[in-house]
């Protein structure tokens, strides 16, 4: 993340001197002081453009973390990383010259990368594109132990381990582990524009051992913290009356409303958006094609709606799913799953395109060869 940070300084200061002049906590107790954030640039007169890869589960058919894990089948299927999803994720990235890429978890499968290459291999794909790019952890990133048929196997490095391999050899990407009591990658990338905040990316950790529980309280406080933040810097106020930043959230684990969502399309949590996965008229599309997975709290959503400010949430973990569905206000997008390992649907990456001028913005599906949607 080092280029970033080197411009973070002189945005504090521009943004600082330019908003009222109150950064301290006596107005609206939202102190500003020292905001410092990773901060990516818009340029003016033209859109900008997010690539979401999702799912790409890297295994290694060497390391496997017990006898029999895989097939001999599995096995001949997935030999190496370029069949697993480098190919692809290259091929993705040179067609779209994104702006940014975000990838929301489930990154490299740990239990299949007991030293760690992998995750270092991926990594050093991901930055070797020299394009901003970040990423969150899911329930298959960091695996440390493996419990099969009651016998515990020891396997990857864990999250520590990677976020210091990323500190310590990216150039191009922007993470933070963030306060251990909130798990593991909860941090902002703000994108501005001449100066100012246009858009906060807000990214959060699902909790890999407890997904069922969602986002805890902490987490829920920390991301009300960060809008108010970004806010007061954009528009002098952190009581949101002068003005709210828009925002994006990326996480892996898909929330109640991804499955509520459906229901607008369908009597349960599976089904066709648009039968073919191109976009309807309304910018919805796509299909479930496994039922959602979701964390069954409400308070998360409760504050997105509150603060107003979250215009899209993108998670992935159901690689069967690629919906894109506006639901109150809100649009729920699952990334298409990029890359073969295990089951999926369809094949791809997710465009998320901001208009220049306006900050709308588009969600469309990618598909690349070999997806059940036919070729790009
Ligand atoms: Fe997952």
């Amino acid at each position: 993340m080092k280029k970033f940070l080197l411009i973070v300084l002189s945005l504090m200061l521009v943004f600082m001197f330019s908003c009222s002049g109150k950064n301290n906590s006596a107005d609206d107790g939202i102190d500003v002081t020292g905001y410092e954030r990773m901060t990516l640039e818009k340029q003016s007169g033209k859109d900008y453009k997010i690539l979401q890869l999702t799912d790409i589960q890297i295994i290694d058919v060497k390391q496997l973390p017990y006898e029999g894990r895989l097939t001999a089948g599995d096995i001949a299927k997935w030999p190496d990383r370029d069949t697993c999803a480098f190919n692809l994720i290259r091929e993705l990235v040179s067609a779209e010259s994104p702006d940014f890429i975000v990838l929301t978890g489930d990154n490299v499968y740990g239990q299949f990368d007991g030293d760690g290459s992998n995750f270092k291999a991926l990594v050093d794909l991901m930055d070797s594109f020299d394009i901003p790019w970040s990423f969150v952890n899911g329930n298959h990133d960091g695996e440390t132990v493996v419990n099969y048929g009651g016998v515990d196997y020891e396997c990857g490095k864990g999250m520590k381990w990677q976020a210091e391999y990323v500190e310590q050899n990216t150039e191009n990407c922007l993470y933070e582990l963030g306060a251990e009591t909130m798990g593991s990658g909860n941090f902002t990338v703000n994108l501005t524009e001449n100066g100012k905040i246009a858009y906060t990316f807000v990214m959060m950790d699902t909790h890999g051992c407890d997904m069922a529980a969602g986002m805890n309280a902490e987490q829920i406080d920390w991301y009300e913290s960060e809008i108010r933040k970004a806010s007061k810097v954009r528009y002098g106020k952190g009581d949101l009356s002068a003005g709210v930043v828009p925002s994006f959230m990326f996480f892996h684990h898909p929330m109640r409303q991804h499955y509520l969502a459906m229901l607008k399309y369908s009597n349960t949590d599976r089904g066709f958006v648009s039968a073919d996965g191109k976009l309807l008229n309304n910018g919805d599309y796509g299909a479930n094609m496994e039922s959602v997975a979701y964390f069954q709290s409400n308070a998360l959503w409760e504050r997105i709606q509150e603060l107003n400010s979250t215009k899209g949430v993108f998670v992935g973990h159901n690689h069967c799913n690629n919906t894109s569905i506006m639901y109150e206000g809100v649009r729920l997008t699952f990334g298409n799953k990029t890359g073969t390992y295990d089951s999926w649907y369809q094949q791809g990456g997710t465009r998320i395109t901001i208009k220049d001028g306006t900050g709308d913005f588009t969600v469309e599906p990618i598909y690349s060869s070999g997806s059940k949607y036919g070729n790009r």
